[in-house]
């Protein structure tokens, strides 16, 4: 089968589509055949050394998966073969990630693919909807809740934005450039900033883009984040909170009941197939804005 791999850390031409073994699921595991994935930025920040790989080299990226169960290792019972699932692997880092032809991963981080919908659509959903959501999580709000939401254009920022508004909250984005507006899924913010931070204070924000967000939080307010290195020293830290995401099945079955009922949109993107593994790359460094899907 084939996996986009690499050695060590480098610019795009690092990577290669390699021939490899298939694996066999282990206890408690699925063997998926893949049929998409998507580029998120820790993928390039893995390829790249920002993020360094952990174990040994080859290292296989790739966090999102869409795909059909073909077989299940020992005591993985909640997935027959044939079932269209999708998934999200934090695998990446130490190597084992999912832009593989085959990919093993625990029945506990699946869910099943909602139907009839695309699967470069789909592709977009499990590392973003996962983030998105556990920073909702975090912040603990009560009902009626104003949250600022930076990188508010982005895969991460916009899934936040609604899920904030389907639980009741004022959801305020801040986006970088004008143009990003248009990129907002519609009829879900609350007011959009663009450039610069609200006047008015927010009980709540979660930070996307790695930007200091602390002047537009209330005093006692609570400050997500999900980019390692914030958040800024000036809010406490009984006040502030650093997602890593974590794998759950059960959260992306909830993501995936929101866009079978059309109340998650998710964003159009560029489809690329691995054999254009690096022009796909090529593509997402243009910073477009818009999403990279790779399919089988
Ligand atoms: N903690 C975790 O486990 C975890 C999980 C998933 C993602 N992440 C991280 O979360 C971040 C967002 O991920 P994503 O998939 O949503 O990325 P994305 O789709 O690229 O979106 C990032 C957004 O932030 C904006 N942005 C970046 N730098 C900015 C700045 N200095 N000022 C204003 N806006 C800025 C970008 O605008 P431009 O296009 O103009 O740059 C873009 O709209 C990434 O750093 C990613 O690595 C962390």
């Amino acid at each position: 089968m084939f996996a986009v791999q690499f050695e060590s850390p480098g610019y795009i031409e690092v990577l290669q589509v390699r021939d490899v073994p298939v694996p066999s699921p282990g206890e408690g595991e699925v063997l998926i055949a893949l049929e998409a994935s998507a580029i998120n930025p820790a993928d390039v920040k893995i390829r790249s050394g920002v993020i360094t790989p952990q174990g040994s080299a080859p290292f296989t990226l790739g966090y999102d998966l869409v795909g059909t169960v073909k077989a299940t290792g020992p005591n993985a019972e909640r997935f027959l073969p044939g079932a269209r699932v999708i998934g999200a692997s934090t695998s990446a880092v130490t190597g084992n990630g999912t832009w593989s032809e085959f990919v093993c991963i625990p029945e506990t981080s699946l869910a099943h693919a909602p139907e009839d919908v695309d699967p470069a659509l789909l592709a977009q959903l499990p590392l973003p909807g996962l983030t998105a959501l556990q920073a909702v999580d975090a912040l603990q709000l009560t009902q009626g809740s104003d949250v600022l939401v930076s990188g508010a254009a982005g895969a991460v920022g916009r899934i936040a934005l609604q899920l904030l508004h389907l639980r009741g909250h004022r959801a305020h984005a801040l986006v970088r450039r004008a143009e990003q507006v248009e990129w907002l899924p519609t009829g879900v913010a609350e007011e959009v900033h663009i450039g610069s931070l609200p006047v008015s204070r927010v009980d709540g924000v979660i930070d996307t883009a790695g930007i200091d967000l602390s002047a537009a939080l209330r005093p006692g307010g609570h400050y997500v984040t999900v980019v390692p290195g914030s958040p800024p020293h000036s809010v406490s830290t009984d006040n502030a909170t650093l997602v890593i995401t974590h794998e759950s099945g059960a959260m992306l079955h909830a993501l995936a009941e929101l866009v079978t009922d059309g109340e998650l949109t998710l964003p159009e993107s560029t489809t690329f197939t691995f054999s254009e593994i690096e022009a796909a790359h090529h593509e997402y460094d243009r910073h477009l804005g818009r999403r990279i899907t790779l399919v089988v």
